[in-house]
């Protein structure tokens, strides 16, 4: 079966729009893009339009490419104390000569709704989450939505970055499942899948995971988004093959991929719900 992650995300959208209808002080994000970079221009401008959809403020911030360190830090801080922003996001790459790192530490914790802060990290270590990072927390929706009980179950994320590979292992892990985290470097890839209840792979290598590799009737959902040469968007895993010996597998574009934004806003109503506390 498919993992509509389209229909997932259009009804989170309406039920959080149901809500912000009711709300006295719109919930405010702030997203900013350094550079012209095709691919960030396209999310932001998703971004931007999924706010509007649900009645969220929204400020859009361009910077070019040559802002220096300093420029941008003074950005964020400014952001830190506009109290009609809840939420703050750099879309990530940025250009090499900024510090990602210390550009991401500068965002307040309570404000930082990509969830990539130490602080927000740690938390989500501890099993004590606050914001969680959108991509990993959107696949927990999603395999929610299929019903199965994760507790238990051997999952395998292929993928080991920070935005996605290690924080899905430890909402797996949160979740009680028994979790494999495998690289680049992993020995014998498919040995290890075959093992696997749940597989979850972000590797950005166009249909590589074969459905041969795959357990009968394990859930397979797939995070990458990768272009072939004739302009067609696939993921990681070989769809057609590996439809055949899943129970659910998300497919690519219509998957993962609108959850991540879905769940950008539910991090920043999270957020605003914080502070209207406070
Ligand atoms: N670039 C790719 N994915 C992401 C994400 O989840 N957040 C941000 N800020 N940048 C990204």
């Amino acid at each position: 079966m498919i993992i509509d992650g389209r229909k997932i995300a259009q009804d989170l959208r309406t039920d959080m729009a149901t809500q912000v209808a009711l709300f006295g002080r719109k919930p405010g994000l702030a997203v900013i893009l350094v550079g012209d970079d095709p691919a960030s221009s396209v999310y932001v401008r998703n971004k931007g339009n999924a706010c509007e959809e649900v009645g969220f403020y929204t400020e859009k911030i361009n910077k070019p490419n040559d802002i220096t360190q300093a420029e941008l830090l003074a950005e964020i801080e400014r952001l830190n104390n506009d109290d009609r922003v809840d939420g703050i996001l750099v879309q990530l790459p940025l250009p090499k000569h900024l510090d990602a790192n210390q550009v991401i530490e500068t965002i307040d914790p309570t404000k930082d709704v990509d969830g990539f802060h130490s602080e927000n990290i740690g938390k989500l270590m501890q099993n004590k989450p606050f914001l969680r990072p959108c991509t990993p927390k959107g696949v927990m929706t999603l395999l929610a939505a299929t019903g199965v009980d994760l507790v238990g179950k051997n999952c395998v994320v292929v993928g080991a970055s920070n935005i996605v590979g290690r924080p899905m292992a430890m909402e797996l892990l949160n979740a009680r499942a028994t979790v494999t985290i495998c690289h680049s470097k992993t020995q014998d890839l498919p040995n290890k899948l075959k093992q696997a209840d749940i597989v979850v792979t972000a590797v950005g290598i166009a249909q590589m995971i074969q459905g041969e590799w795959i357990k009968q009737g394990a859930i397979v959902i797939d995070v990458g988004i990768n272009r072939l040469d004739n302009g067609s968007l696939v993921g990681d895993v070989d769809f057609e093959s590996a439809e055949k010996v899943a129970s659910w597998i998300t497919p690519v574009p219509g998957g993962v991929g609108p959850m991540t934004i879905a769940t950008l806003l539910e991090n920043t109503l999270i957020a605003y719900k914080a502070r209207e506390e406070k």
